[in-house]
């Protein structure tokens, strides 16, 4: 079950990804595979900042990675504009690669600690032909002041730079290629909060004025609240709910969402004393062996019988409103399903 959009820019179609769990002396015996991204259908529409939240090891960045062919899928397809990227060409896939980044939660990683930074954002722009040495200076010198950091800073080293400026670094690295479609993978989280509410900003600026489209991952709602348009929630593996960002705020559906938002304090006192809490029993699952039904079952305080037998497919309520859980199996669906 897909959720058909003209509108997609990045589509991924029944998406899995598996990784061997290894054993043995010389760790050669695969034992099992885990399910790190199950079946997923997810569309990034063009121009929009999708969220994607769940908690830590829920197959968040190992999804972005699929869809960025970084990681190839066990299973299933991504759609780039309407290509198919399994059954591109190199040279055509390198045409892509271009046009696709990301950012990283440490950029510190992500950067050469023997390149100046300067080198390290001219990089993408030489390997994909976009300027030559004669240009490229410029070039880095503009994209330094496009996220903020003054050109004279190109000469450095990346040990010589805060969290923030390094994450300048690693956006103006990722707008090297003049990409389309990024995906952010957390590249906050690992920031003070006082410069991420920077980074968010530089970030929401440059969709606006550079025409990009987002994959914005992280581990709370909170953080992609002010960047998202909508909003996709991951559990163990799968999306358990899919809505614009104002509904899902106002009247999440799942219980597991209801859960990731109770976790959060909400700024508004009365609105925060009103609220009912949903909390979740038990830790996560692994997903070596997920449970059986609704993955959720063992933890969610509104199970009943159909949902350790039975699992909820991802499907389509009134507008824009997906979602993957039983209580809502009598609810009216629109178009999809
Ligand atoms: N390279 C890998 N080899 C084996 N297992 C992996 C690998 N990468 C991720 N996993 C497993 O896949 C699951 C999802 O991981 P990940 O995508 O990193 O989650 P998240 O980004 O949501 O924290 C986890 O159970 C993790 O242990
Ligand atoms: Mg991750």
């Amino acid at each position: 079950m897909a959720e058909p959009d003209d509108n997609a820019l990045v589509e991924a179609r029944n998406l899995r990804v598996e990784f061997p769990v290894l054993s043995g002396l010389l760790r050669r015996k695969q034992v099992a595979s885990v399910r790190a991204v199950d079946d997923v259908n997810l569309a990034v529409r063009r121009g929009e900042a999708l969220g994607l939240v769940g908690e830590s090891g829920c197959g968040k960045s190992t999804l972005g990675r699929a869809i960025l062919h970084l990681i190839r899928p066990t299973a299933g397809t991504v759609l780039f504009d309407g290509h198919a990227l399994d059954t591109l060409s190199e040279v055509a896939m390198r045409r892509h690669r271009r046009r696709m980044q990301m950012i990283f939660q440490d950029p510190y990683s992500s950067l050469n600690p023997r390149m100046t930074v300067g080198e390290a954002v001219a990089e993408p722009m030489l390997v994909h032909g976009l300027s030559d040495e004669g240009d490229s200076q410029e070039k880095v010198a503009d994209l330094f002041r496009t996220v903020g950091l003054d050109p004279r800073m190109m000469t450095r080293y990346p040990h010589e730079f805060s969290g923030g400026q390094r994450q300048r670094i690693g956006i103006a690295r990722a707008l090297a290629s003049e990409p389309d479609f990024i995906v952010c993978d957390e590249p906050v989280s690992a920031l003070d909060v006082s410069i991420q509410a920077q980074i968010i900003n530089l970030l929401e600026r440059l969709r606006g004025a550079l025409g990009l489209t987002y994959l914005f991952v992280a581990h709370d709602l909170a953080i992609v609240r002010h960047l998202s348009d909508r909003v996709a929630v991951m559990y163990l593996g799968q999306i358990v709910e899919i809505a614009p960002k104002d509904e899902i705020y106002a009247r999440p559906l799942h219980p597991y969402t209801q859960a990731l938002l109770s976790a959060a304090p909400i700024p508004d006192r009365a609105v925060e004393a009103r609220r009912q809490r949903t909390l979740l029993q038990g830790e996560i699952p692994s997903p070596l062996n997920p449970p059986t039904g609704c993955r959720l079952h063992p933890r969610c305080p509104k199970a009943h019988a159909t949902c350790r037998a039975v699992e909820p497919k991802l499907r389509q309520l009134d507008g824009q409103r997906w979602v993957a859980c039983h209580l809502y199996d009598d609810a009216p669906t629109t178009g999809g399903g």
